[in-house]
């Protein structure tokens, strides 16, 4: 079984859908409001493990009620939570997320405990790979990828500056066509490859400027995209480093990301291996 080790984010989602989003100082009435598991690092976390992989996540939550309610799908999951920090400086992460009938989002995250995550908590297990993101201190990304010896992933969302050494090291970069814009000529320093997606058009995977693949996602009802990318970037990671082609595994990777919008709420949505083949 593919071993996978996630260092990233936790969050709980607090999720109000509505027939469309706001502009800057409207108010929409009328939503719906949810709550949901979240947070890119424990998306990617559980939507591995749903995909077969055997997941370790390495994360701080505070000392509340929504940590047990943020950790709870990525239990009942199977993912190993022994490395997941209770602290008593900030509370769990929150993130406030408007969805629109056309599936479209807009989030604003309070990072909390996030925040609380630094290389010193990390004693990282040896794993076939490790995928990070970027809600979480950049130190503790740069940390990781300096110390952990396999197959190294990072998605660079939400968009900020990252050492120059993560790009170099990485073996697999992610990033959405608004990041990829936002990174503009610094992705040049990637020695590994490149995954660019572009929602409903479909995901590029590059390598040194040189197409390696193209894919688009099967067509499906989208409701909520709220995890799609996190989706992705889960299942591209663990379709490589199981050895799939480069063409095999972006389809899969879009093919789940598809799935993940056909329902509403981060984990709630992510997909299972047989959903994901169902759809290829
Ligand atoms: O990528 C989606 C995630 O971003 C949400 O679950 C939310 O928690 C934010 O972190």
């Amino acid at each position: 079984m593919t071993s996978i080790v996630v260092v990233g984010s936790v969050n709980l989602d607090i999720v109000a859908t509505a027939d469309r989003l706001p502009a800057p100082g409207e108010t929409v009435t009328g939503a719906e409001l949810g709550r949901y598991p979240g947070g890119k690092g424990a998306n990617q976390a559980l939507a591995a493990a749903r995909l077969g992989a055997d997941v370790c996540l390495l994360a701080c939550v505070g000392k509340d009620a929504a940590a047990g309610e943020a950790l709870a799908m990525l239990r009942a999951g199977g993912v190993d939570l022994a490395a997941c920090i209770a602290v008593d400086e900030f509370a769990t992460g929150v993130a406030l997320i408007s969805v629109a009938k056309s599936g479209e989002n807009q989030i604003v995250v309070a990072p909390g405990a996030n925040r609380a995550l630094m290389p010193e908590h990390l004693a990282i297990p040896a794993a076939d790979a490790l995928i990070c993101q970027l809600e979480v201190p950049t130190e503790t990304i740069s940390y990781a990828a300096k110390t952990f010896a396999g197959f190294f992933c990072v998605n660079l969302a939400p968009a900020r500056r990252v050492d120059v050494t993560v790009l170099q090291r990485a073996d697999l970069v992610v990033v959405n066509e608004t990041e990829a814009a936002w990174y503009g000529d610094s992705l040049a320093a990637c020695n590994g490859m490149i995954a660019t997606t572009y929602g409903a058009a479909g995901a590029v995977l590059q390598k040194n400027g040189e197409d390696l693949a193209r894919a688009r996602p099967p067509r499906v009802q989208v409701v909520d995209t709220t995890a799609a990318g996190d989706t992705f970037t889960a299942a591209l990671a663990v379709a490589l480093v199981e050895g799939q082609s480069p063409q095999d595994a972006l389809n899969f990777a879009c093919a789940a990301g598809a799935a993940a919008t056909t329902k509403v709420g981060a984990q709630p949505s992510l997909p299972t291996r047989d959903e994901v083949m169902q759809l290829l």
